[in-house]
């Protein structure tokens, strides 16, 4: 069955600091990360067995996958070392055929939850600078608008075309994204509560693996470094 492969970026600058938003690159731990998500997808998601109709054999060869992330430089760092070139497959009897891995596509309405005049600051600088925006979010995180931001549910309905489109798409989908975006994207196929959605656990450094099935979807986690 088609499958959706869900993970943030690697430890980037602001995340090391506290800072929310922002376009900040990876740490050497968020490298790091970067290298082992590119292994962890070759072996669990770009690759397949196939038997040649003719000779019988069979051979393990890439399968092709999508592979989204935001515009954001986290995720495409994230992304870098996957790798998306057409791969050849020769066959005994020297028939040859190609596979184009994890096609990549970077898109905008993955970019994280954009959080206005608080973009770049910290949570206590938040506080302490803006008290009662703080305590309104508090309040009521699903619908609370950063001021010339957004809120989670400006994010749930800019993203709900790219749910539909992951519906639809055959191929496994490996996104790397933002925490905001993933919890919403994991609600959707969870079918959680749209009120739960903003405080869904999506940890760093662990890919999210959701197979759809009649009602939701099956999940399981792969932490790929502590
Ligand atoms: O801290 C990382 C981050 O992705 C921020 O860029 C973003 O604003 C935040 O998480 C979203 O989490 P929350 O909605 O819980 O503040």
């Amino acid at each position: 069955p088609r499958t959706f492969y869900l993970t943030r970026h690697g430890q980037s600058e602001y995340n090391l600091l506290g800072k929310i938003g922002g376009d900040s690159g990876l740490t050497p731990a968020g490298l790091e990360y970067a290298r082992r998500l590119a292994q962890f997808a070759q072996t669990h998601i770009g690759s397949q067995t196939v038997t040649n109709e003719t000779t019988g054999e069979s051979a393990t060869v890439p399968r092709p996958a999508r592979l989204w992330t935001s515009t954001l430089r986290r995720t495409l760092e994230t992304a870098q070392f996957i790798n998306h070139e057409a791969l050849q497959h020769t066959w005994d009897n020297g028939d040859s055929a190609e596979w184009l891995q994890f096609r990549p596509m970077a898109r905008r309405n993955l970019d994280e939850l954009y959080a206005g005049t608080c973009d770049g600051m910290t949570y206590k600088e938040i506080e302490q600078v803006y008290p009662e925006e703080f305590a309104r979010r508090q309040d009521d995180k699903l619908s609370y608008r950063y001021p010339r931001g957004e809120s989670y549910m400006d994010v749930t309905l800019r993203l709900e075309p790219l749910a539909q489109e992951m519906e639809r798409t055959r191929e496994p989908v490996l996104i790397v994204g933002h925490q905001g975006i993933l919890r919403i994207l994991y609600a959707y196929f969870m079918g959680l509560d749209r009120n739960e959605a903003p405080y869904v656990s999506i940890p760093l450094n662990n890919v999210i693996e959701l197979t759809p099935h009649a009602y939701g979807c099956h999940e399981k986690r792969f932490c790929l470094m502590r």
